[in-house]
Parts: structure tokens; C-alpha cells; sequence
């Protein structure tokens, strides 16, 4: 590609987390040409902020945990609308995945006779969380890291692509710059993997860092590739919430499963009042069997430990009524129940980010929480057993991947997706790269036309800054198309949307392309902005409460909805984004049968 840096690979995969890196082993372990792309350093991707564990039915804690158990909780957590064969697949291979993780060097807590140790997490019925202390994260990335480096395959770090690109119907290749220098690379590729991550960055408060900013996503919209699930973002249960330089920074699900109990202003263990008829049978309805239930498992489980969703519900609900804590938020006391030296060792992160960002010691005091946007269930359909997305050559694993964990994620299911779908994409690109005899070809002219629109904000003569663009599209889908949605705010936020993108397109960047985050927010804000859309779309679309996407005035779950995909499609022609229904996957009677004391 004349005038431009360029590389020519077997399989590409955009995107250096879990996912990432585990299909680009899979990839060059086949001999293949293979590259790894990082928008930031290598190790500093959102896998980092699964903090609590990796969830395996490994049975090491309880024996009675299998496979089946797993899948079962996943999809009730997922009320009922994840990909069965993607949750059947997951629950079925993570072990095998967690243990490819030790024999690669992950060191994990153990049991007192050695075995990997597993903790509670919410909606897991038995302790199936694999961990690191509340480091589980970074320990997997590290692993991955190590493995991967060695593989003989090209790193581009701090490097963002900007386009995919086909020939014809298949992909081709991508095009994207370094945020270094600001040049541009040309991508010829026989099979791309898309594992971005999510897109946390489009709301005010999240945990998740810079580059969650939808990136794959809108790749995958851009290529005509179908989206599904869009509309479930999941509200993690506890962020802090002061102060507020810190909102949003994750606190693991771990300090509820090591023992957290939820209170709010009056002291109240609120919890109690917010379980679901689907979780009834199995909570506790008295404080005595919850606390009954950390020492004698006869006891019925802590309703601290109901699927995220119904977490970030409760929490939001005690807020909007007035008995929240000073901040904003509840109470989430683990001081009570644990001593210092055990929750030193079990939270040593917590501990420390408690202690030096908000002052508050939590083997003494409880910590303010509250809701933070932290995951997207909807991402970009792909085939189950291979990652491949409806665009030929095209896969997707992870985060942006969408089917695996239906309308609400159970915490650690993450990581497990991560290496589960990171392998079997990192698989199907490679087989596909093998079946594809030549390089497909790089369109030059629509290379030459990308670089133009990307420079551009340098030439503009707009007036509009992409940070104010930035901060007023968080604040639009914080409060129109956060945890409780509505007709009328959705379309506020449509139409905000739409003007905002008109402000995008009036985005003056000053300075030079060199290590320019204004230019690089400029770029990204086009992404931000079309997903944002896609999600707003399917949320006004599915007119019920499921999960992840709550609905004020379509309140509970409607039969109508609860055997479809709401798939979104964004028009290759004019980029008009539209929503459609699609039914389910059909999950195999043998399979079914496993719900029926439900
Ligand atoms: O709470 C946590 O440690 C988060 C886990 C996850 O996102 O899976």
C-alpha cells in the first residue's frame, strides 16, 4: 500500500485482553502470520476489573458443582435469553481453561490440601470462583501475556484501528494509526478477530478506563456485521462513589461473596426486600439463615449474592427513596464479619484502594458503593462454536462478542468467556485464514479516503471540542439510558444523539498528530456515538424488563420478548441504525430438562 507503513497477516486480532490474547496463542500456535493489536500498553486491558475470579465448575470447594449446575446458573442469570449452546460450551470447557492457565503460570489461591481454591459469587450456587485474591484479572493477563510473547507474534501497542476494510463480502484488512507518532498502517489480513472489549466509556460513571470506548463494536457495525443484545448493559452493583474523582472504580463482587453484607442509611440489610420470585426458593429470608449460610451450607444463601442485576436494582431503589448513604450510595460492610488480617489477604487491592483513594480503612468501616456501568452483554452475533460473525472472515470473542451471557452477566463468567471464546475464535480464524489461498485485496482508494477523514478534524473548521462532545453523550445515556429506562427518555436520547453527532462532526483538533489524545478522542467519539445509538435502538425496541434493561413503563418480563434477539443492523448505504426481533437459538430438550424444577 504505497505511501503507507503496511503488513501483511494471517489472522489479526484487534484488541490485547483476555480474549485477544488467548485467540492470537491459538492463531500463531498453527504456524500462522500473526498479529496482536493494543490500543494501550500490553496489561492494562479492562480483564484487569474481573477482579474477583474466573468462574469453573471445577468442584474444588463443593463437590456436588459440575458443568450442568454451571449452565444453569448462567442462563437464569441470564434470564433465559443467553446463546444456550455459547453458555453450555462456556460451563463446559472452563475448567480446562483454568487449568491450561496454571500449567501456563498463573498462581492461584489455594485450597488448605492444594487444590485451586474457589469463592461465592453471586448467582453461582457453589463457590466456583478460581482467583488471586481480588487480583484475578491482572493474574490471568500476565499469564496470557507470557505465553503469547513467545509465540513469535507481532505486537502493535498503543495502536488503534480505526476501519476494517473487505473485498467484496469478506474481510480484507483495517487501517489504523499510532497514537505515538500519529501514521497510519494499512492491515491486509486473510481473518480478523475482533476482542475490543466493551464500551463503558459512553456512560458517566463506569469502571471501565479510556479505551472502553465501544471500538469493535461500531468495527463490527461499520462491516455490515449483525449485533444482538445491545440493549443489556450491566450496572455493576459497587462502584465507589466518593470522592468523586474516583466514581465508578470497581469493587469486587468477592468482598459480598467473602462476606459483605449491603445496608443502607437506617442500617437495614436491605437485600432482603428485593428478592425475585425466580431466586425465592433458594435465599434467605431472615438475617440469621444469611449469616447462618457462610458457615453451614444447609442454610440458604445470602440474598448479598443475587445476580448483579437484581443488585444494582435494589441499590438504585434504596437511593431513589431517600436512604441512601451521604454519597450517594449504600454501605457495604465486610468489618463486621471478617478480621483484618483476613480481609488483608483475601481484598489486598480493595484494602489498598479504599485506603488510599477515598481514606477509608475497611477493616474498620464500611465502604459507600453504588452502581457503575462495568460490561456490555450485547456485542456482535457469532456462531458459537467458532466466533465468526455474519461478515465472512470476521470473528469476535469476548466483551464484544454478544449471546453468551443473555440480558445480565453473573460475575466471573467474564474471564471464563474470555479464554473459553478467545481459543475457539483464535481456532476458526486460524482454520478459515488456511482456507483462504490469497491475500484478499486492500480497496487503495478507500484506504486513501480514510486517511483523509481521519486527519481531518486537524482541517476542520469547526469550533467544537471532543471532550465537551464527549462529557455531554455520557451525561445524555447516564440519565436517559441508564438502570431505569423509559419511552420518553430513550428518545431524548435519540434525538441528543443525533445531535451530538452533527457537534462531532464539527470537531476541531488542535496541535499535531503526535501523541494528540484530543485527536484521539475525536476519532473515537464516531464509534461512541454509533454504539450508543445501537443501544438506544434496541433498548426502545424490547418493551419489557429483562435483566440488564429496565423498563419503568413496561414493568417485569413479557412472554412476547422472552424468545427473542433484538439484532442491529447499521445500513452499509446511508448508516441508518435499526433494530428487528429475531427468536432464539432453540435450546435441545435434554438441555431444557435441566430447568424444570423451575
Ligand atoms: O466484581 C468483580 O470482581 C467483577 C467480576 C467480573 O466482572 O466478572
Amino acid at each position: 500500500m504505497a505511501g503507507y507503513e503496511s503488513h501483511e497477516y494471517d489472522v489479526l486480532v484487534i484488541g490485547a485482553g483476555g480474549a485477544g490474547l488467548r485467540a492470537a496463542i491459538e492463531a500463531s500456535a498453527r504456524g500462522l502470520r500473526t498479529a496482536l493489536v493494543s490500543k494501550s500498553l500490553l496489561g492494562k486491558a479492562h480483564t484487569v476489573m474481573a477482579e474477583g475470579g474466573i468462574a469453573a465448575a471445577m468442584g474444588n470447594v463443593y463437590t456436588e458443582d459440575n458443568w450442568q449446575v454451571h449452565f444453569r446458573d448462567t442462563m437464569r442469570g441470564g434470564k433465559m435469553l443467553n446463546n444456550w449452546r455459547m453458555a453450555q460450551l462456556h460451563a463446559q470447557e472452563a475448567p480446562d481453561r483454568v487449568r491450561e492457565l496454571e500449567e501456563w503460570g498463573a498462581l492461584f489461591d489455594r485450597t488448605d490440601d492444594g487444590r485451586i481454591l474457589q469463592r461465592d459469587f453471586g448467582g453461582h450456587r457453589y463457590a466456583r470462583l478460581a482467583h488471586v485474591g481480588d487480583r484475578t484479572g491482572l493474574e490471568m493477563i500476565r499469564t496470557l501475556q507470557q505465553h503469547a510473547v513467545h509465540r513469535g507474534l507481532d505486537v502493535y501497542q498503543e495502536f488503534t484501528v480505526n476501519r476494517l476494510f473487505k473485498d467484496g463480502d469478506r474481510i480484507a484488512g483495517a487501517v489504523g494509526y499510532w497514537r505515538e507518532s500519529g501514521e497510519l498502517v494499512a492491515f491486509s489480513a486473510k481473518a480478523i478477530v475482533l476482542a475490543t472489549g466493551g464500551l463503558g466509556k459512553i456512560w458517566a460513571i463506569t469502571s471501565n478506563s479510556w479505551e472502553g470506548t465501544g471500538d469493535g463494536h461500531a468495527l463490527a457495525m461499520y462491516a455490515g456485521a449483525d449485533m444482538i443484545d445491545m440493549e443489556f448493559v450491566q450496572f455493576h452493583p459497587t462502584g465507589m462513589v466518593w470522592p468523586p474523582s474516583v466514581r465508578g472504580i470497581l469493587v469486587t463482587e468477592g468482598v459480598r461473596g467473602d462476606g459483605g453484607t449491603l445496608r443502607n442509611a437506617s442500617g437495614e440489610r436491605f437485600m432482603f426486600n428485593y428478592v425475585p420470585p425466580m431466586f425465592a426458593a433458594e435465599t434467605a429470608d431472615s438475617e440469621a439463615e444469611a449469616d447462618r449460610w457462610y458457615t453451614d451450607r444447609t442454610a440458604r444463601r445470602t440474598p448479598d449474592l443475587l445476580p448483579s442485576d437484581e443488585v444494582a436494582r435494589a441499590i438504585n431503589s434504596e437511593v431513589r427513596a431517600g436512604r441512601g448513604s451521604p454519597h450517594g450510595g449504600v454501605f457495604l460492610d465486610i468489618a463486621s464479619r471478617r478480621d483484618a488480617d483476613y480481609i488483608q489477604r483475601r481484598l489486598p487491592s480493595m484494602y489498598h484502594q479504599f485506603k488510599e483513594l477515598a481514606g477509608v480503612d475497611i477493616t474498620r468501616e464500611p465502604m459507600e458503593v453504588g452502581p457503575t456501568c462495568h460490561y456490555a452483554m450485547g456485542g456482535v452475533r457469532v456462531d458459537a462454536e467458532t466466533g465468526a460473525t455474519t461478515v465472512p472472515g470476521l470473528f469476535a470473542a469476548g466483551e464484544v462478542a454478544g449471546g453468551m451471557h443473555g440480558s445480565n452477566r453473573l460475575g466471573g463468567n467474564s474471564l471464563s468467556d474470555l479464554v473459553v471464546f478467545g481459543r475457539r475464535a483464535g481456532v476458526g480464524a486460524a482454520d478459515y485464514a488456511e482456507g483462504v489461498e490469497a491475500m484478499p485485496t486492500l480497496d487503495a482508494s478507500a484506504v486513501n479516503e480514510r486517511a483523509e477523514l481521519v486527519t481531518a478534524p486537524f482541517e476542520s473548521d469547526g469550533k467544537e471540542n471532543p471532550y465537551a462532545v464527549h462529557e455531554a453523550l455520557r451525561d445524555l445515556m447516564q440519565v436517559n439510558v441508564g438502570i431505569i429506562r423509559t419511552e420518553s427518555d430513550m428518545q431524548v436520547a435519540l434525538s441528543g444523539i443525533h445531535e451530538l453527532k452533527a457537534r462531532a462532526a464539527a470537531v476541531k483538533v488542535e496541535g499535531g498528530a503526535q501523541y494528540n489524545p484530543g485527536w484521539h478522542l475525536a476519532l473515537d467519539l464516531e464509534h461512541m456515538l454509533n454504539v450508543a445509538e445501537a443501544v438506544t435502538t434496541a433498548a426502545i425496541e424490547r418493551q419489557e424488563s429483562r435483566g440488564g434493561h429496565t423498563r419503568d413503563d413496561f414493568p417485569g418480563p413479557s412472554p412476547e420478548f422472552a424468545k427473542v434477539n433484538v439484532v442491529v443492523r447499521r445500513s452499509e448505504d446511508d448508516g441508518a441504525i435499526t433494530a428487528t426481533q429475531e427468536p432464539l437459538p432453540q435450546m435441545p430438550a435434554e438441555l431444557q430438562r435441566l430447568f424444570e424444577e423451575d
